[in-house]
């Protein structure tokens, strides 16, 4: 080995050294109880958020993290089953910080909550970055001052997000979430895609990374994958390291968009490991620290220097209750919340967006006054139709009456138009805005009922 390559090695473990630094002290102790996922270890002294093995019978070392403590006995949570695991077994420190590995050998890569590679193939990442983030000072955040082209046109016309922004995707389950958000991962313009798939079913995984992203999609993209039958530890882990991914990635300049299907999925599962390490529940069995730990992991996206991070969190509203203290939470850390609607998905409006519920904060910043006049006679119309349904299809409305009413009616199938979008078609930012425009033209000049054909013609075909 030449001089100058033993200098560089060398200096890469120093670096890997401190930022990975080795217990010090009391680093072995024993397990003494085990109840549910709750391990409680006795003689190891480290802190949390330490990562730990235990020594299992037969079997692979359980890696576990310390998640609180109780006098002097350490309460962990383990990344896999308990199985195997005896009375007084051997409890190690691997290391008292939690880093995550992070590199360019990420991209078109499915990894698991811990980060290891689910495609089975060899991984080999250079840098560390903090699991749980840094604390960033407000001022050098910058301002959202360009809209993303997320390929929809609904979101693009009516709902414009802007790099940088955080939004929300609210919906009961099955009308439509993780559908919309593959639509995005694919026809974004972002860089770079970091996808989360956090408590979903474990098929869903390999139909995301096949359909939603395909060969082209997967290579901008990194997922890392903690379905339902995955340990809450990892459930919770694997929500932070996509978002430390997304972090590097910003870090090189880069426009990232990350996207976690689902928040909710993220506090529940953190709601076990708090309940199991003895914090009392305070709102539907949500504890404390779930509703400090959302906003942490929320604040993370934005602009921070030349790159960006834009986020979508999915929000999983139970029984369609959008008071859920969760959906509330998440509504009013993001800055904007896409709100999926049952009965437009039951009448076969894909994707079933209620432009009435739904709001983007950062669209004012972002688009210009004549777009934004248009997207405000449009939610208008919607919104007119929405309200005195019951009267109109009860036949109850006279027409004539009113003509705000009698316009909604005129352009309800124009409007339903606009929003369809089948699940392999994109569109692109600057059709959307011919599209919208045709369709405030339509308005304007009174015309009973604009052209559909008028409105959908820039839709593309997507790419391959
Ligand atoms: N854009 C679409 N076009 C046609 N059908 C759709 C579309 N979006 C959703 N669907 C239908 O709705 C079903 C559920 O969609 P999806 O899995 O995206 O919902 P979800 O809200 O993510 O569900 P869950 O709450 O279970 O995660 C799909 O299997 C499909 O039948
Ligand atoms: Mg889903």
């Amino acid at each position: 080995m030449s001089n100058t390559h033993f200098q560089l090695v060398s200096q890469r473990f120093a670096d890997l050294a401190t930022k990975n630094p080795k217990p010090q002290g009391n680093a072995f102790g024993r397990l003494v109880r085990v109840a549910g996922g709750r391990l409680e270890v006795s003689g190891l002294k480290a802190g949390i958020g330490a990562r730990c093995q235990i020594d299992r019978e037969g079997m692979t070392p359980l890696n576990a993290e310390v998640i609180g403590f109780e006098g002097e006995r350490l309460l962990l949570a383990c990344e896999d089953t308990t199985a195997g695991v005896v009375p007084s077994a051997l409890v190690r420190v691997e290391t008292i910080s939690d880093q995550v590995s992070v590199g360019d050998a990420l991209l078109g890569r499915i990894v698991d909550g811990a980060g290891r590679p689910l495609d089975r193939k060899p991984l080999v990442l250079d840098e560390c970055y903090p699991l749980r983030g840094k604390t960033l000072n407000p001022l050098d955040r910058s301002a959202i001052s360009e809209p993303l082209d997320t390929g929809v046109r609904a979101l693009n016309a009516l709902l414009t997000i802007g790099i940088g922004q955080r939004v929300g995707l609210f919906a009961g389950s099955g009308i439509g979430k993780s559908t919309l958000l593959g639509m995005i991962t694919r026809f974004s313009n972002a860089d770079v895609v970091v996808v989360s798939l956090v408590g979903e079913r474990g098929r869903e995984v390999k139909e995301f990374v096949e359909d939603s992203l395909g060969q082209d999609g997967l290579k901008r993209a990194v997922v890392v994958a903690t379905p339902a039958d995955t340990s809450p530890l990892m459930r919770v882990s694997g929500c932070w390291r996509a978002t430390a991914i997304a972090e590097y990635y910003r870090d090189q300049g880069l426009n990232v968009l990350l996207l976690m299907d689902s928040i909710t999925r993220f506090a529940q599962a953190q709601r076990e490991l708090s309940l199991s390490a003895g914090e009392p529940p305070v709102s539907k069995g949500y504890t404390p620290s779930v509703f400090s730990m959302i906003p942490n992991l929320i604040e993370r996206a934005g602009i921070v220097g030349r790159g960006s991070i834009t986020a979508i969190y999915t929000v999983l509203v139970e029984g369609d209750d959008l008071q859920d203290p969760i959906a509330d939470l998440a509504r009013a850390s993001l800055d904007g919340h896409v709100v999926l609607s049952r009965q437009m998905a039951d009448a076969g409006v894909y994707p079933a967006i209620d432009i009435e519920k739904s709001v983007s904060r950062s669209m004012l910043q972002i688009t210009e006054q004549k777009h934004q006049d248009q997207a405000r006679v449009f939610r208008e119309l919607y919104a007119t139709y929405e309200q005195n349904k019951d009267l109109i299809s009860l036949g109850a409305y006279r027409q004539g009456s009113d003509n705000k009413i009698d316009s909604s009616i005129a352009c309800r199938e124009p409007i339903m138009e606009f929003l369809r979008q089948p699940v392999d078609t994109s569109t692109d930012f600057a059709s959307d805005l011919v599209a919208l425009q045709n369709f405030a033209d339509a308005v304007d000049s009174g015309i009973e009922s604009p052209s559909s054909s008028s409105l959908s013609q820039e839709i593309m075909p997507a790419q391959a």
